[in-house]
C-alpha cells in the first residue's frame, strides 16, 4: 500500500511521529519520498488510513497513490487527483482521511477543566509526544506533570491504562474531571486510570513495582508565565536553573519506573532572555541507563540528508519559550 502523508507544521517531528507509531504497531515500510511538505510511505501490509490518521497529531491528511504518471501522460488523467512527486513524475490517487479539527476542538475546549495560568497543551502536542514514546510493549503512560491531563486524555483515547501526577492539587481534581468525561466519550472500551498528588522530581513507589509496561510523556513545569520577553535579572536567571533542576531530577527518578526498551519523552523548554536564547541541556551524566535515540536515521529529506534526529523543536511564533522534544530509551 503506498501513502503520501501530508505534514504538519513541523514535519521532522511529523515524520518521527509516523515512524514511532508504525514500529510501534509490527508495520513495515520503506521511504519513497520526504520532503518539507510530505512523506511518501511504501507499507507492506494494508491499513485503514483513517484510523492511522485519529491516531497521529502531526500529519493533516493521507493520500492513497494508485498509479503514477509521467509528466507527459497526465493529460490523459485529467480528472484523477494527483501529488506533484517531482519534474518527471505525479502520484494519481485519492485523498483517503483527514484531520478532524471539529473532534481537536472538542477534546480542548469542551473538557469540564481548563488552567490559562499553567498554559494549555494542544491535544496535537500531545498526541505527538504520546506517540513518540510508545513501543512495541507498551501498556501504559505516566505524566508526572499533568497539569489538565491533555495527554493522558489522547493516552486513553489509544486505549493505554494511564497514570499522572501533579504537584498542584488543583491539577489532580481538574485532571481526575477530564479522565471522567475522557471515559464517559469512549464508552465501553475505556480504560483505567490513576491520579495522584506527587512531586515530580520524586520517583513514586507505586509506579516502582508495577507490573505495566509504562512510557512516560510529559511536558513539566516551564517557568513562570512570561509574555511578550525575559527581563534579564537574578529572580528570572533563578527560576530558570529551577526549571532545568526540576527536569534533571525528574528524569532521574523517572528512569527507574521504565523496564528496559520503554522511553521517556519530555518537553525542555529554552527562553528568550533579552536578545539572547538560554537552552537547557539535560544532564545525561547523571542517568546513565537512559539513552538519547533517533526516530529519524539516514533520510533523505528534500536536498539534505539527515544521519540521525535526537531532538525536535516545536514553537509558536513570537513567544519567549520555544519547546525542544527529547527521547530517552532506557538499556
Ligand atoms: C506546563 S504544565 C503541564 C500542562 C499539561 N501538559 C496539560 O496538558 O495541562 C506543568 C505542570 O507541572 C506542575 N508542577 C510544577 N512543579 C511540579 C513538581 N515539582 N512536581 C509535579 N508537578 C509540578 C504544575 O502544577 C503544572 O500543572
Amino acid at each position: 500500500m503506498n501513502l503520501i502523508f501530508f505534514l504538519g507544521k513541523f514535519p521532522l517531528l511529523s515524520i518521527a511521529e509516523i515512524f514511532s507509531v508504525l514500529k510501534s504497531k509490527n508495520i513495515r515500510y520503506s521511504v519513497k519520498m520526504a520532503d518539507e511538505n510530505y512523506l511518501y510511505l511504501n507499507l507492506e501490509e494494508n491499513i485503514y488510513p483513517d484510523i492511522l490518521l485519529k491516531i497521529l497529531g502531526g500529519t493533516i491528511k493521507i493520500f492513497q497513490v494508485e498509479e503514477i504518471a509521467k509528466r507527459e501522460e497526465i493529460k490523459r488523467v485529467k480528472n484523477k487527483n494527483k501529488v506533484n512527486l517531482d519534474d518527471q513524475e505525479y502520484a494519481l490517487g485519492n485523498i483517503v482521511a483527514s484531520q478532524d479539527i471539529k473532534e481537536y476542538e472538542h477534546r480542548e475546549m469542551d473538557k469540564p477543566y481548563t488552567s490559562p495560568q499553567t498554559g494549555m497543551m494542544p491535544s496535537k502536542l500531545a498526541k505527538i509526544l504520546l506517540n513518540l514514546a510508545i513501543g512495541k510493549k507498551t501498556t501504559a503512560i505516566y505524566d508526572p506533570f499533568c497539569g489538565t491531563g491533555t495527554i493522558l486524555q489522547e493516552a486513553m483515547h489509544q486505549g493505554y491504562k494511564v497514570y499522572g501526577s501533579d504537584i498542584s492539587k488543583e491539577a489532580v481534581a481538574g485532571t481526575i474531571k477530564n479522565l471522567e468525561w475522557t471515559k464517559n466519550e469512549i464508552g465501553g472500551r475505556a480504560t483505567e486510570f490513576e491520579i495522584f498528588t506527587h512531586d515530580g522530581k520524586i520517583l513514586p513507589d507505586r509506579l516502582k513495582l508495577s507490573k505495566d509496561n509504562i512510557a512516560i510523556a510529559t511536558e513539566p513545569y516551564l517557568g513562570l508565565p512570561w509574555k511578550d520577553r525575559i527581563p534579564k535579572n537574578v529572580r528570572n536567571t533563578k527560576e530558570i536553573t529551577k526549571v532545568g533542576d526540576i527536569i534533571d531530577s525528574s528524569i532521574k527518578s523517572m528512569s527507574k519506573i521504565l523496564k528496559k526498551g520503554e522511553r521517556l519523552v519530555i518537553i525542555v523548554p529554552s527562553f528568550k532572555v533579552r536578545h539572547q536564547i538560554v537552552n537547557l541541556e539535560p544532564k545525561t551524566s547523571e542517568y546513565p541507563n537512559l539513552v538519547r535515540i533517533s526516530l529519524i536515521n539516514d533520510l533523505k529529506f528534500g536536498d539534505k540528508h539527515i544521519d540521525e534526529m535526537k531532538s525536535f523543536l516545536y514553537y509558536r511564533e513570537g513567544t519567549v519559550v520555544t519547546r525542544e522534544i527529547f527521547i530517552f530509551e532506557k538499556v
